[in-house]
């Protein structure tokens, strides 16, 4: 039975003060000066995106627009998979547009490289990926976020946009899925 840990692994407070230090690092490394394009890889971003760029705006950064992917990989099982799906492409145009990508979670890093591919080719002037979580010990691909949140080990996390089939993403800290035997 998959129950949710009642301790959180990062609380409200945790993850707010780690999203204010992301917001403050990436504007001291890539400049508030010229306007960014922050596209969100859906259905986990949602949450972070939406506090990040509150924290970069409070900052000064120019966000110029923002759009959305759509991503899935199959099943909802908590093993993701390798067959990335884009659900829903960008809207906008972002060629020599400044990038700020931003999901959830690397965990395989698929999803990150797949999508960070795509973009690559649509010739944006600078595309930078941001992650709240990281799982290096599941990565299959040579790829990082240049920045993170939280490193975290081999667990099923939820909450704070993350879900297990569509569930507990309105949670606002993030905890661990665990599977307990019954009886
Ligand atoms: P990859 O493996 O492509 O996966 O880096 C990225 C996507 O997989 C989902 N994912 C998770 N979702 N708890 C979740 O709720 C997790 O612990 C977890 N690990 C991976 C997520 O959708 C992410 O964008």
């Amino acid at each position: 039975m998959l129950t949710l840990r009642s301790e959180p692994l990062f609380t409200e407070i945790r993850i707010r003060e780690r999203v204010d230090q992301l917001a403050e690092r990436i504007l001291q490394d890539i400049g508030g000066d010229k306007p960014l394009v922050a596209v969100g890889i859906l259905r986990g971003c949602y949450v972070f995106m939406a506090d990040l760029l509150r924290e970069l705006a409070k900052r000064g950064a120019a966000i110029n627009e923002q759009d959305f992917l759509i991503a899935s990989s199959y099943g909802d099982e908590t093993e993701s998979t390798k067959k990335i799906k884009i659900e829903r492409d960008l809207l906008m145009d972002i060629k020599d547009q400044r990038v700020l990508l931003i999901d959830d979670i690397i965990d395989t890093g698929h999803t990150l490289k797949l999508i960070r591919e795509l973009l690559l080719k649509r010739n944006p002037e600078m595309i930078k990926t941001v992650t709240l979580l990281d799982k290096p010990e599941r990565r299959e691909v040579d790829l990082n976020a240049d920045y993170s949140g939280f490193t975290i080990p081999n667990v099923f996390v939820v909450g704070y946009g993350l879900d297990y089939a569509q569930k507990y993403r309105e949670l606002p800290y993030i905890t661990v899925l665990e599977d307990q035997a019954e009886g």
